[in-house]
């Protein structure tokens, strides 16, 4: 294309999901549902483990991290995606269009990390109790979610670097729900074919090593209760498989996405929807609706805001090492 009669894009048109009216009002509902269902969830998760002393563990304190993070990723796009369902023109102007781009990658970078430091944590819990307490100390679990942002940030940044200049001149139209880079650097006017190249690697290294990181450690504490005691390894198992669902309906999809970039499928635009939608709903059913002490607590704050006079103290028996 020729650069010299550029006409600057000063914004993105949306396909969606599908053009069939019905179809479009369906969607609206069910991932409202999903929305506020996300939201609220999330949200019971952090009011739970600050305001609960009894919650006070590395474990809680990563836990309501990953809540917020879940919020942060439902949140940047999933609205304005809901509203566009029920409008005729998708449209979303060119810096709104970039900023999704950097939220994508910075919320979806420090949710890799944060779920390799939970299962690292969990690993300690198991294959060093003896240490846990010395070694996830309030200063490890600070460090390890600040580094979760701070790689994220980076991650986000240096996609930012090679694509903050591209040139746009032809096609406006992006065929997503919302944008990301594999379709929008699709629609610049240059041979983006090093900058495709430099997306996969870097969203490739980030999401591959975090993935294996992961395997590795569910690997490693599976060993461990394997061969310390045969009582827990059906709670062990069933743990192991919930988490492995997620990390596969999460790590899956982002993977397919950006390992080949420079075919984009009509499919990627709802396995995008798994990484942005799914996995933040996910992960409060998963860590929460699973553990006791997690149920117990949040069955007290909520009788308590319903009924404040009738604070029935529940005990918090078990302790649970997995979630
Ligand atoms: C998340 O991490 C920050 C900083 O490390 C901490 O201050 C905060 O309490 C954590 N949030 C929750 C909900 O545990």
């Amino acid at each position: 294309m020729d650069k010299s009669n550029c006409s600057v894009v000063s914004e993105f048109v949306l396909l969606g999901l599908s053009s069939s009216q019905e179809l479009q009002l369906f969607f609206f509902v069910f991932f409202s549902v999903l929305y506020v269902v996300t939201a609220l969830g999330n949200l019971l998760i952090i009011i739970t483990v600050t305001s609960d002393n009894s919650l006070h563990s590395p474990m809680y304190f990563l836990l309501g991290n990953l809540s917020f993070v879940d919020i942060c990723q439902a949140s940047f796009a999933t609205p304005k995606m809901i509203a566009d369902f029920l409008s005729e023109h998708k449209t979303i102007s060119f810096s709104t269009c970039i900023a999704q781009i950097n939220f994508v990658h910075l919320f979806t970078g420090g949710e890799m990390v944060l779920l390799v430091s939970m299962a690292y944590d969990r690993c300690v819990a198991i294959c060093k109790p003896l240490r846990y307490v010395v070694i996830m100390s309030q200063r490890t679990c600070t460090a390890l979610v600040m580094t979760s942002w701070a790689v994220g940030l980076v991650h986000t940044l240096s996609q930012l670097s090679f694509t903050v200049n591209l040139p746009f001149c032809g096609s406006n139209v992006v065929d997503s729900l919302f944008c990301d880079l594999p379709q929008v650097t699709k629609l610049a006017c240059l041979d983006s074919y090093i900058i495709e190249i430099l997306i996969a690697v870097n969203s490739g290294i980030l999401s591959l090593s975090t993935f294996s990181l992961l395997v590795s450690s569910y690997i490693i504490i599976l060993v461990t209760v394997w061969f310390n005691s045969s009582v827990a390894m059906a709670k062990a198992f069933s743990t192991l498989v919930a988490h492995i669902t997620v990390v596969i309906l999460f790590f899956g999809p982002c993977i397919f996405i950006y390992v080949w970039p420079f075919t984009t499928y009509p499919i990627d635009k709802v396995l995008a929807i798994f990484y942005t939608i799914f996995t933040p709903i996910l992960n409060p059913i998963i860590y929460t609706l699973r553990n006791r002490d997690m149920k117990a607590t949040m069955r007290k704050i909520v009788t308590h805001y319903m009924r404040p006079k009738k604070i029935s103290e529940m005990p918090l028996v078990v302790r649970n090492s997995f979630y």
